[in-house]
């Protein structure tokens, strides 16, 4: 297995840092959003990035596991934290749940290449589930109401109008939609049991938005496996450029256990990549998924 890098690798930057938490909120059922206070974090990552996290003291669990970031927060204009979205299923976000401010953490991050600086006219966001987690940063970045990351990363010119295209099984599990209501953003919703927007799949909604107009449109995603691999293809075939944030299981999460990899098409043939250093972010006509 070759791992030469023909992605954005992991950003020189990351490391571990320990970190404090800030406060914890509900966002929907059984979905969270954590604050840690680590300034030096909060002026590096970006959306798209992720970082391990795992409790300072003790052992239990022993390793860290992956949370992509929601959005940064700051003081008077200096970015002062990091907050992080999950949904609890399993020991560790079970346990975060209880945790109080002041509970020291361990992070390693930032973790992985991020979406790209969005760069057209239009940007389609698609989410399902917890996937919608990295888009309320990318669409502020996009419309240039924040900055993310170091003087590197700069918007060339905001994007004309951001649409997030959000599915979840059900209008309980739904969050964020008060914080997207932002200049310039329109949400469409659909649930898999009708109680909230369209009642169908994620899908349909991007196939109604890209019947209105491809030209300057890249579509960035992020969620379950198959809805991804059905954006790419639907994408793909309206000649769109996308993005896909896959949601690999991860051990490591620096590229030290090849626990995450997947299939990235290299020239005529194919090869795998780390999803936590040479993605999760991919073009999605270069997946095999
Ligand atoms: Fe270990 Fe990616 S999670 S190499």
């Amino acid at each position: 297995m070759s791992t030469s890098p023909d992605y954005p690798g992991m950003v020189p930057h990351a490391r571990q840092h320990s970190a404090t938490v800030d406060g914890i909120r509900q966002l929907a059922r059984d979905t969270y959003a954590i604050r840690l206070w680590q300034p030096e974090l909060a002026r590096t990552i970006v959306p798209g990035q992720f970082l391990m996290l795992r409790p300072a003291a003790g052992s239990d669990p022993l390793l860290g596991r992956a949370f992509a970031l929601y959005d940064v927060y700051s003081d008077r204009g200096d970015p002062r934290g990091v907050e992080l979205g999950y949904v609890v299923v399993g020991k560790l976000t079970s346990l975060m749940t209880d945790w109080q401010p002041g509970v020291s953490v361990l992070v390693w991050g930032p973790l992985g290449n991020g979406f790209p600086v969005p760069a057209a006219k239009r940007l389609l966001c698609v989410a399902g589930g917890i996937g919608q987690t990295p888009f309320l940063g990318v669409a502020r970045e996009a419309l240039g109401l924040q900055s993310y990351g170091n003087a590197d990363r700069r918007l060339r010119s905001p994007t004309n109008s951001v649409t997030l295209c959000y599915g979840v099984r059900s209008a309980d599990l739904a969050f964020g939609l008060k914080e997207f209501r932002l200049p310039r953003v329109k949400v469409h919703v659909a649930t898999d049991d009708g109680t909230l927007g369209h009642h169908g799949l994620v899908t349909d909604l991007l196939c109604s938005q890209l019947e209105t107009q491809t030209d300057d449109t890249h579509v960035y995603c992020c969620g379950p496996e198959a809805m991804m691999k059905a954006v790419g293809e639907i994408c793909i075939a309206e000649g769109v450029p996308c993005w896909l944030s896959l949601e690999t299981p991860m051990a490591c999460g620096f590229g030290a256990c090849f626990s995450c990899v997947t299939r990235v098409r290299v020239g005529d043939d194919w090869d795998y990549r780390r999803t936590c250093v040479e993605g999760p972010v991919f073009p999605a006509d270069r997946l095999l998924l």
